[in-house]
């Protein structure tokens, strides 16, 4: 039986140190605030929007909420961006993706400036992460990281396998695993002996969306495998992208859905509101 991460309780502790350092810097230089602009009506994104701004209720970050019906046009989207680019009480800017199809993303994006950019997204963060500079990072594979940092597990020398290739989670993720120096391999849906790969990792990453896809055939016996998967099973139960009970045993760790990465997520993203805001 391998360790189940807990990705619930870190999240509560890294909050509660947070909520320390935002009380100190509040006192200081007064409050720091995090703009969110949910446009249109996606259930899910709903959903992480009201998470988001209950997490900055609980570490003490104001929320500046902005929901937008789903005709808004591109110049309104971009309007809204350039008020909150231009207020000094917005230190963190995040616009929830998807955005509704007939907005450009990456124009109503490359508004928000890198200092702002508190999801890691624009090109100045992620070329400064690319170059292992200072930079603002990703919030889910930040969120890994810390969660391998916790639990001792130093990706040094470490052959560490990502599944997945998005903007948002594979590639930085990969990207700090070499900066951690593993040896990292990025594998994707055109990836040939996918399996093989996957089964020589000592760290496992998967983020393709796909319910249960990684099962014990994959993964080598003694490996660390990080699930960033949020799916819904058959029965329609939430679930990750590794097949949980499949691969437990033969894990050394193993992150559960939910409870595992999920709430790391909105972790980071506070702790990269503060650092916006410190770096001011
Ligand atoms: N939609 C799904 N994940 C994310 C995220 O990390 N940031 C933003 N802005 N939108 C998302």
């Amino acid at each position: 039986m391998s360790v189940s991460i807990d990705g619930k309780a870190l999240a509560a502790k890294l909050r509660g140190e947070l909520k320390e350092k935002v009380a100190a810097y509040k006192a200081e230089r007064g409050d720091i605030g995090l703009a969110v602009v949910l446009i249109g009506e996606d259930p899910a994104s709903q959903v992480y929007v009201r998470n988001k701004i209950k997490a900055c209720e609980e570490v003490g970050i104001k929320s500046f909420s902005y929901h937008l019906p789903a005709e808004t046009s591109q110049a309104e989207a971009e309007a809204l961006v350039d008020e909150l680019v231009a207020s000094d009480k917005v230190h963190g800017i995040l616009v929830q993706l998807p955005l509704p199809k007939h907005l450009n993303e990456r124009k109503i994006l490359a508004r928000i400036p890198a200092a702002k950019d508190v999801d890691g997204f624009c090109a100045e963060n992620v070329g400064n992460l690319a170059m292992n500079r200072e930079t603002i990072v990703a919030c889910t594979p930040f969120g890994v990281m810390k969660m391998l940092e916790e639990y001792g597990i130093d990706p040094k020398g470490k052959s560490a396998v990502v599944l997945g290739r998005s903007n948002i989670v594979g590639k930085p993720m990969a990207m700090l695993l070499l900066n951690a120096d593993a040896t990292v391999t990025v594998c994707h849906s055109k990836t040939k002996d996918l399996k093989d790969v996957c089964a020589a990792a000592d760290i496992l990453v998967v983020a393709i969306g796909r319910a249960k896809f990684v099962t014990a055939d994959m993964v080598k016996e003694g490996a660390v495998v990080i699930d960033v998967g949020m799916d819904r099973d058959e029965n329609g139960k939430l679930c990750g992208d590794v097949d949980f009970e499949n691969v437990k045993d033969k894990a050394a760790y193993i992150t559960p859905v939910p409870g595992g990465v999920g709430p790391m997520t909105i972790t980071m993203l506070m702790y990269n509101t503060y650092i916006a805001a410190s770096r001011r």
